[in-house]
């Protein structure tokens, strides 16, 4: 096998870092990485926050729940969707930019940054460091717009701890691929295949544990019930929804 697949197949999320500063050419690699991806029109719509303050991280861990990986590792990036830079860049070429506060501008710029984020978590990983993503990013975004202290027309959508891994779990269960692949139109799910294709993760011992753990028959209600509930959901889609106001995305 190739290393670049070697790399995207041996990828597991680690948590635990050793308390080792990233050096100054891989983090540059890594940005270098994270910046050469594929972006609509190569306008580039995002902008990376380094993060390699620990104060700034403590700042940053209550809105990411205080999850150990806030803190632990000796780097987080934080990927924003950014029309801002293009949009000034218009402005003083005297082009006139205001066709960009709209939902497709948006969906765009959060395309770019998730490419931007998912290049920099593989070159990561191929310079043996481990990553994380901390989804909590996308909860609380009028918080982490006040820290970080960003202008109009950029919103955090992606945030990565990356450090040496002080852990080495094994690969974590997937479906299997025929569970996301479609040839040539969609497939849709009856409960027979559906049945099928969750078999092998149901019967998981990472699965049995969990059912234990939350006194819950099944892994559908465990996810609907505890983990991402309704009124969260509810809640924190209000606090977007303002914050994209507020920024000048719609
Ligand atoms: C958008 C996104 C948000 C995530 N948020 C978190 C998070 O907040 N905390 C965490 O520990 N893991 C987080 N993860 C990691 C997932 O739990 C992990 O990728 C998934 O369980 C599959 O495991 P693997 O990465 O080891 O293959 C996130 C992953 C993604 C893609």
């Amino acid at each position: 096998m190739n290393p670049t697949l070697n790399t995207i197949l041996s990828h597991r999320s680690i948590r635990k870092y050793e308390d080792k500063k990233i050096e100054k050419d891989k983090l540059e690699s890594i940005l270098k990485a994270a910046c050469n991806g594929s972006t609509m029109g190569n306008m580039q719509l995002y902008s990376i926050i380094v993060t390699e303050d620990k104060e700034m991280m403590q700042t940053m861990a209550p809105h990411h729940f205080n999850q150990p990986i806030a803190t632990n590792a000796p780097l987080i990036l934080t990927f924003c969707a950014d029309f801002n830079r293009f949009n000034k860049y218009c402005a003083f070429r005297g082009a006139v930019s205001d066709s960009y506060n709209n939902i497709q501008s948006y969906h765009w710029a959060v395309t770019d940054a998730l490419i931007a984020a998912q290049n920099a978590c593989i070159a990561a990983e191929s310079l043996g460091l481990g990553i994380c993503w901390l989804g909590t990013i996308t909860f609380n975004v009028d918080k982490f717009i006040e820290i970080l202290k960003l202008p109009e027309n950029v919103i955090p959508v992606a945030c990565i701890s990356i450090g040496y891994p002080a852990e080495n779990p094994p690969l974590t269960d997937k479906l299997p691929l025929e569970a996301m692949i479609h040839h040539e139109c969609y497939s849709d799910y009856s409960e027979e295949k559906i049945n099928r294709l969750y078999k092998d993760k149901e019967e998981h011992p990472n699965t049995k544990q969990l059912l234990t753990e939350n006194d819950l028959p099944n892994i559908a209600r465990i996810i609907t019930e505890k983990r991402y509930v309704k009124k969260d959901n509810e809640y924190f889609s209000q606090v977007l929804s303002t914050a994209l106001k507020n920024q000048k995305f719609l």
